[in-house]
């Protein structure tokens, strides 16, 4: 036999939604195979909205090792998993699987993802500092115990509908009693200052803001927008105007894209250098077509 015949093939991946199209994370897990020399394949699946389940099935039969799961099949995700990391089950949504024989294993990388860039990239400490947690759907409820457990002066939860928002603080109370840091609210009841602000709703996917007091911003606030994009969102552009310093959810992205190659490969890849790589693909993409508007007019 050749030594070709010999070398065995890459270990497959992939990321599951519908839309998938836009995803970037074929373009990251590539980007950290190749720095960490790791022999994988990662491609994008559109699943059919009431077919997840048919095609993860047969990603496993065709020998995949572990998936991404993105909107809108995380909760599916999570009611297919045969084994659920803790992280996961307090989610109740999860975003990465591992297949290991006829076990599925799901996990939520999500939340880690956002605590390591707000902490480790953007350098603001959670500990001791003063929480908004905007949103009370998929994304907040991962972030939540991430976000406890760096241990906050406060972590207030406020959303649209506040028995959400309620329920979470429910849910992180049964997991630890004594979370006095811990309250629920809604917009037009805060009124405190907050030396970090997450906006985890999806009001920036429609140009909106929640209707919060801008009293809210502390001095030297950090503003972070999961969301992410070409251009700062609506909540980043507000927040701006309030004196916040503010950040968007692509260092998120990378963060939970690197905790899901450490699940699968038990590596941790260099976020920094691939931070830059995205950075700069996607101001090449709004060149593009700036130019491209150009020739059109
Ligand atoms: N960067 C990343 O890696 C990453 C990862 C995950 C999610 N995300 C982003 O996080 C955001 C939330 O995602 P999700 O999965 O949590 O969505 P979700 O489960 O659908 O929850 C949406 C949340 O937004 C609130 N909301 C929606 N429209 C609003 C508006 N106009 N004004 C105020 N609140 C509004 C909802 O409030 P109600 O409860 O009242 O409906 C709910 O709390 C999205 O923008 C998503 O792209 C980013």
């Amino acid at each position: 036999m050749s030594s070709l015949g010999n070398r065995a093939l890459p270990d497959q991946y992939a990321v599951f939604g519908n839309p998938v199209q836009h995803s970037k994370s074929p373009f990251i897990h590539a980007l950290f195979a190749e720095q960490t020399a790791q022999s994988i394949v990662y491609q994008k699946h559109l699943a059919p909205l009431d077919g997840f389940a048919d095609a993860l099935r047969a990603f496993i039969a065709a020998g995949g090792k572990g998936a991404n799961v993105t909107l809108p099949f995380k909760l599916e995700a999570y009611a297919l998993a045969t084994t659920l990391s803790e992280r996961a089950a307090i989610a109740g949504a999860v975003n990465t699987l591992s297949f290991r024989g006829e076990e599925i294993v799901g996990d939520n990388t999500d939340g880690a993802g956002l605590v390591r860039d707000i902490v480790l990239n953007a350098g603001v400490p959670i500990a001791g500092a003063r929480v908004l947690l905007m949103g009370a759907g998929g994304a907040a409820r991962g972030a939540l115990l991430p976000l406890l457990a760096e241990r906050p002066a406060r972590l207030v939860i406020a959303n649209r509908t506040l028995s959400k928002a309620q329920e979470l603080v429910q849910l992180a109370m049964a997991v630890n009693r004594k979370q006095s840091a811990l309250s629920s609210s809604t917009w037009d009841q805060l009124n405190e200052e907050f030396d970090l602000i997450i906006n985890a709703t999806s009001a920036s996917l429609s140009s909106e803001v929640p209707p919060i007091p801008v009293s809210v911003f502390a001095k030297s606030c950090l503003a972070y927008d999961m969301m992410y994009g070409n251009e700062p969102t609506s909540f980043m552009r507000f927040a701006q105007q309030q004196g916040a310093r503010v950040r968007d959810g692509m260092g998120m992205l990378i963060e939970q894209a690197a905790e899901a190659f450490f699940v699968w490969r038990n590596v941790r890849p260099d976020t920094r250098a691939v931070f830059d790589k995205l950075h700069a693909q996607m101001s090449e993409a709004v060149d593009a077509t700036k130019s491209t508007a150009r020739l059109h007019t």
